[in-house]
């Protein structure tokens, strides 16, 4: 499929996915895996180089996550290992991993000499740490050409070998020349010469549609989102008219108006088969009295396969086209990290349902949101559809805490509808990934008119990002959260207070679910 490839072997830290970014956004492709994944599943032809990444645990602990050092020996690539995949690598070949005396944590001056991994890096350089243990002693045939003031091997290296680590993280904005750094080993130290671009597999993704269906039928979830959107027209476009019904369920967690907008733009600009479904209220009563933020997810995810089913039945179809795509599988645990979240469409399927495992079609499952992005531009999907904000598949579910009422999902689309029109009416809007309201289920007192108010609150979330992973709050000005807050105080009944949520992700994530 390419003729090079990275393979990122994962430990379970939290930075993984943007190792993957980064790499991606040099043009060079890769993947993640699982670190025990067979290696006869990824040893082939196209590996050009491996990075083991980090993670929470400790080399010398039991059950601490491990590969054996006859397969780096016998891969004859450069292999890179990021924080604790450093100290997997030293430990293998005989070097000695401790904790540090001081344990370094965000931004940290890194002091570097000329060598593989820093040429055109500065000699004092900021990077961002993350670490408890650190290496104390190299194993021999190694050198290091860095270090911090509180660690001596801050990176080392075996270049006979095409053996190579870093205490610190690279991948992570914060560390300034982390991209150069990691350009260095991909491009310079296992020479990838390759452009890969996403946009350049439209060909392959609807060639692996055909072959995965063959003449059979397809439903396809459409959430109006920039995923289902793409995933639905690239399979229109492999499949022979009649194989494909877009399914839209509204599952009464929608933004304000959004059904209509959503079955509109489908049905007049990509020329979809497309059958609404109005399921609200089978929703609603499947999610009463929950208040467990997964149990909502799961709950959403195999009720949405149940409506899928049924159209199935109608169609005769036994394929379910998804828009899955890489962030929600990894986040979702299939790598070694921890589950975050379950996305709704990852591994949501009850065990009896109608769609079997090799007919759930995700031409996605590899891209990440931008790479998508671009593929649906060169699909000839209109622009606002392709830069729609991402929504995610169990709506306002996640973004209403404690259990859902048809009251509060009203008022909480009425919030909402206020404060997009007030960033849109400020020209905000395109600069912004995500911006919605939350009902945080909390009450407080006020003073409305002359009496005693004990109503809700409401928070306001916008954040700018490049790909949903990190993520800061917008710098909204001041006036235009002011009108917001005026407005949906003196226009939604049953709220008196409004916040502004300015965390960043990490720690925080982009839903409050
Ligand atoms: P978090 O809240 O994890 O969200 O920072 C990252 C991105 O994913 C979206 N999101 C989802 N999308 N199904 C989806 O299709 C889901 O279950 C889901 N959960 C979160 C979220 O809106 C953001 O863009």
């Amino acid at each position: 499929m390419y003729s090079e490839k990275i393979i990122i072997l994962d430990f379970g830290g939290q930075y993984n996915q943007l190792i993957a970014r980064r790499v991606r956004e040099m043009g060079v492709y890769c993947e993640i895996l699982p670190y025990a994944t067979d290696a006869s599943t990824w040893k082939d032809a196209s590996l050009r180089g491996v990075i083991l990444t980090g993670g929470p645990a400790s080399v010398y602990e039991d059950g601490a996550p491990r590969i054996d050092r006859a397969l780096i020996d016998s891969l004859k690539v450069p292999v890179l290992g990021i924080c604790y995949g450093m100290q997997l690598l030293n430990y293998l070949y005989g070097g000695e991993v401790e904790s540090a005396n001081v344990s370094e944590y965000g931004d940290t001056l890194l002091y570097t000499e000329d060598s593989a991994l820093f040429h055109g890096v500065q000699r004092a350089t900021h990077v961002f740490m993350n670490h408890n243990d650190r290496v104390s002693r190299l194993p021999e045939g190694f050198a290091s050409h860095a270090h911090t003031d509180n660690c001596p091997y801050a990176e080392f290296a075996d270049e006979a070998r095409g053996l190579y680590g870093v205490q610190f993280h690279p991948e992570v904005k914060h560390s300034v020349e982390g991209t150069t750094m990691l350009e260095n080993f991909v491009r310079g130290v296992c020479g990838c010469r390759e452009v890969y671009k996403a946009e350049d597999q439209i060909e392959t993704m609807l060639r692996g549609i055909r072959e995965q269906v063959g003449g059979g039928r397809v439903v396809g979830g459409i959430s109006g989102g920039v995923d289902s959107s793409v995933a639905c027209v690239l399979a229109n476009r492999a499949l022979k008219p009649g194989q494909l019904t877009c399914v839209f369920v509204d599952h009464g967690l929608l933004r304000k108006d959004e059904a209509r907008q959503v079955i509109e733009t489908y049905k007049h600009n990509l020329g979809l088969d497309i059958i609404h479904v109005d399921a609200s209220e089978r929703f609603l009563e499947a999610l009463k009295g929950v208040t467990d933020p997964e149990r909502k997810r799961k709950i959403i995810g195999e009720l949405f396969v149940r409506v899928f089913e049924e159209e199935a039945r109608k169609t005769g179809a036994d394929f379910l086209l998804q828009g899955t795509i890489y962030p929600d599988r990894i986040e979702s645990g299939m790598g070694g990290s921890a589950t975050i979240k379950s996305h709704h469409n990852v591994g949501g399927l009850p065990k009896d349902s109608l769609f079997k495992k090799d007919h759930i079609v995700e031409p996605l499952a590899n891209l990440f949101k931008d790479e998508v992005r671009a593929v649906g531009e060169a699909l000839g999907i209109p622009h606002r559809m392709v830069w729609r904000q991402p929504f995610p598949g169990p709506g306002l579910a996640v973004r209403c805490i404690g259990e859902l009422t048809r009251e509060k999902l009203d008022s909480l689309r009425e919030c909402d509808a206020i404060f997009l029109d007030e960033l849109e009416k400020a020209g905000l809007s395109e600069q912004i990934w995500q911006s919605f309201a939350v009902w945080t289920g909390v009450r407080t007192v006020g003073c409305m008119g002359d009496g005693r108010s004990y109503t809700g609150c409401v928070a306001l979330r916008a954040v700018v990002s490049d790909d949903a992973m990190t993520v800061e709050a917008a710098e909204i000005p001041y006036a235009v959260l002011k009108k917001t807050t005026s407005r949906i105080i003196n226009e939604v009944r049953g709220v008196n207070r409004v916040f502004y949520d300015l965390t960043s992700k990490p720690p925080g994530t982009i839903e409050f679910e």
